[in-house]
């Protein structure tokens, strides 16, 4: 049996210095005309697109540029009185995710008394199941992202005590598998995105002693292609939001060092759009701001002294991190 190898090429035209007055214009303006198609396909993403595009800004030193007040008030206007959760946009149901992404976009802003804080609290813990793992919102649905989410959301909000810690690490350990990494759930192949989710609970529960740290490093490091880019999984396209998954992931195993840092660099490059600004998941595609700040977060990892430093567990920025005094463990 062989391993195939799907890879791009990088062009000899493509961008090899990093664009930031781009990117920062069109993070401003992303957006800004409300009638546009790819705004109204979105609203589903509203929520975690505010995040996303806000913490890239804030990488930046550019967060000035987004419409604050406008900002917090149309999170207020997402959470749900009764359950007290948080959704992507006003009259949708309520999320895991985008409780979380209002969560970190208060976080940035210093902002967390503009919701209810009990209402959050009590929301995020009504979805643990006996098992420590947890569902996305009332339907159900089961995920090592949303036992990750809450987590990250408790411990912005100073209250992980409302949920049962030492059974939500004893689910996302039922779901590492032979090759050191994890999946959704127990039994589920292993994924850069939900090995980044397990890593992150087991990095803010301060139990990474729990990982076999070589070979999931080892399945990490793997990930990288030819093009320097890194895949989710094996035989799969590289795409930049693995910079951040695998990045962050070998950041808090502080085995960063195990990728080629030069050649991920010039992928992460090369996934610029000179003319639109913006990142893209390969050369050539179309720009988004998910890619974006995954570009920016995952070249803040390496080094890159024009990005403010980012936190590999909680994907915000150090500072923010630092002023809420969180410690998330990290492997010495
Ligand atoms: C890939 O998804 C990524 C994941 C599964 C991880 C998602 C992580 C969260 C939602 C946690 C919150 C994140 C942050 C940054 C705070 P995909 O569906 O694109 O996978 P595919 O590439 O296999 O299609
Ligand atoms: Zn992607």
């Amino acid at each position: 049996m062989s391993n195939t190898i799907k890879d791009v090429v990088l062009s000899d035209d493509r961008p090899k210095s990093l664009l930031l007055q781009k990117h920062s214009d069109y993070l401003a303006s992303y957006g800004l005309n409300k009638d546009d198609y790819e705004y109204c396909m979105t609203e589903y993403l509203r929520m975690s697109g505010i995040y996303w595009s806000l913490t890239a800004m804030e990488l930046m030193g550019q967060s000035h540029r987004m419409p604050k007040e406008e900002i917090i008030e149309f999170i207020k206007s997402c959470q749900d009185t009764e359950s007290g959760g948080v959704s992507s946009s006003v009259g949708h149901d309520p999320h895991m995710l985008y409780t979380l992404s209002a969560v970190q976009v208060l976080a940035m802003y210093d902002r967390l008394d503009c919701l209810d804080v009990e209402g959050l609290v009590r929301f995020v813990s009504s979805l643990q199941n006996e098992d420590g793992s947890f569902c996305g919102d009332k339907w159900g649905e089961v995920d090592t992202r949303f036992s990750f989410c809450a987590v990250m959301c408790l411990s912005l909000l100073q209250r992980l005590d409302a949920i049962d810690v030492s059974k939500t690490v004893d689910f996302v350990l039922s779901c590492m598998n032979f090759d050191g990494g994890f999946g959704s759930k127990p039994g589920s192949e292993s994924h850069a995105g939900l090995i980044y989710c397990c890593v992150g609970t087991l990095s803010i529960c301060k139990r990474l002693d729990a990982l076999r740290a070589d070979e999931l490093a080892w399945w990490l490091c793997e990930r990288q292609l030819p093009s320097g880019g890194l895949n989710g999984r094996p035989e799969k396209l590289p795409d930049l939001c693995y910079s951040w998954w695998v990045m962050s992931s070998l950041s808090m195993l502080n085995r960063i060092h195990w990728v080629d840092k030069n050649n991920l660099k010039q992928f992460i490059m090369a996934c610029q759009d000179a003319e639109t600004g913006g990142f893209s998941d390969r050369p050539g595609d179309i720009t988004d701001p998910f890619h974006t700040l995954f570009g920016l977060a995952g070249l803040s990892l390496l080094g890159e002294t024009a990005i403010k430093p980012v936190n590999p567990t909680y994907c915000l920025p150090q500072e923010t991190i630092d002023r809420l005094k969180l410690e998330p463990q990290v492997l010495h």
